[in-house]
């Protein structure tokens, strides 16, 4: 059996930064508010003539430049986001196109703010039965382009940016090692539960009201369902892996709210040094803030080859899951 190992990672975040005073000039808000309900303080903003597949190039460059990898080595991309440039085609395909590797399968996966873990977990299945060797898995949003920025619940909790990473098939049957402890991807799981769509969603699209819309989310509700889901889907991971919450060197949690960030962290009995925060300067990049806060942690020396990190998120659909990996 293959094994998924990451070789690499690169991350793109625009260059306007939003902070929460300047929004409280725009909407009826303070920045104690957000700071106190979000742990959010500032977020980036696409300029006007950037795109998703614009922020996903940029990030998937660095990621590919990181792993020493011509992009020509590629043989998959996947690409996780809901915002992309057009209806359709996929914006995995732009940034096929831009990255000049024509021939090979790009796609898009569409499961809002988890869609980089669910991203990682097609990715990480094509690698296993030998569909793939070299992948290439982003993570990309422009979600400022669905705001209604009048709405001061929601425009004050997202930003856009992108994070990607590749992924190498590595044969897992090497000299006597444990499984566990080879690098790669050890498990992911991924849940949904459609009953929830009405939460957390965006108020059109082409066949229903020809408009993009404009994003809606009854915040208490999906809160409560964040915090049950995430603390489930954690003790998912550990037990499939036969881990403890100590086994985990560090918790690389979707960026959406610090408090919820910290009901995990609590329930893995995790101290905060293990856990990789963001959300502060990206506020919600939705299926970007994984992968944005894997690359703070990469590049800043905090996680390190061999390192146990477990990575989770939960989004619109409801749709929620985990990718636990050894760096
Ligand atoms: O990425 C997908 C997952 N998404 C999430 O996980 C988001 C989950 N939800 C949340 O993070 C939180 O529910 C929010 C941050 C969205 C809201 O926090 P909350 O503690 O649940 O506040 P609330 O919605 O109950 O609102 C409390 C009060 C309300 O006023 P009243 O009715 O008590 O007078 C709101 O109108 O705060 C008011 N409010 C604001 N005040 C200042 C709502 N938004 C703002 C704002 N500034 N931006």
């Amino acid at each position: 059996m293959m094994k998924s190992v990451f070789i690499g990672c690169g991350a793109y975040l625009p260059q306007r930064k939003i902070s929460n005073e300047e929004l409280a000039t725009k909407v009826d808000t303070s920045d104690e508010w957000i700071v106190a309900r979000t742990g959010i303080s500032n977020r980036h903003i696409a300029a006007d003539d950037e795109m998703t597949s614009d922020l996903a190039y940029a990030a998937a460059v660095e990621a590919l430049a990181s792993a020493d990898m011509a992009a020509s080595e590629l043989d998959l991309i996947v690409l996780a986001t809901a915002t992309p440039d057009q209806t359709f085609p996929a914006t995995a395909t732009k940034v096929q196109a831009r990255l000049g590797v024509p021939g090979i399968p790009a796609f898009d996966v569409q499961a809002v703010c988890s869609g980089f873990i669910y991203a990682l977990a097609v990715a990480d299945n094509f690698i296993k039965v030998g569909q793939a060797r070299n992948v290439l898995v982003i993570g990309a949003e422009t979600f400022s382009r669905i705001l209604d920025w009048e709405d001061r619940t929601t425009c004050v909790l997202f930003g856009d940016g992108a994070g990607a990473v590749v992924l190498r098939a590595e044969n897992s049957a090497s000299e006597g090692m444990r499984s566990s402890d080879r690098r790669g991807i050890m498990s992911t799981h991924l849940h949904a539960d459609g009953r929830h769509h009405d939460m957390l969603y965006v108020d059109g699209g082409p066949s229903s009201t020809g408009t993009s819309g404009f994003l809606r989310m009854r915040g208490k509700e999906v809160f409560r369902h964040a915090v049950s889901n995430l603390a489930a889907v954690v003790g998912e991971a550990l037990e499939a892996n036969d881990l403890a919450p100590e086994d985990i060197d560090w918790l690389v949690p979707h960026q959406a709210n610090r408090r919820i960030i910290d009901h995990t962290a609590k329930k893995l009995k995790m101290p905060s040094e293990k856990v990789v925060l963001t959300v502060s300067e990206h506020g919600n990049t939705s299926a970007a803030s994984v992968p944005l806060a894997l690359y703070e942690a990469v590049s800043d020396g905090r996680i390190q080859k061999g390192d146990v990190i477990l990575m989770e998120a939960m989004g619109g659909g409801f749709t929620w899951g985990s990718v636990l990996a050894r760096w």
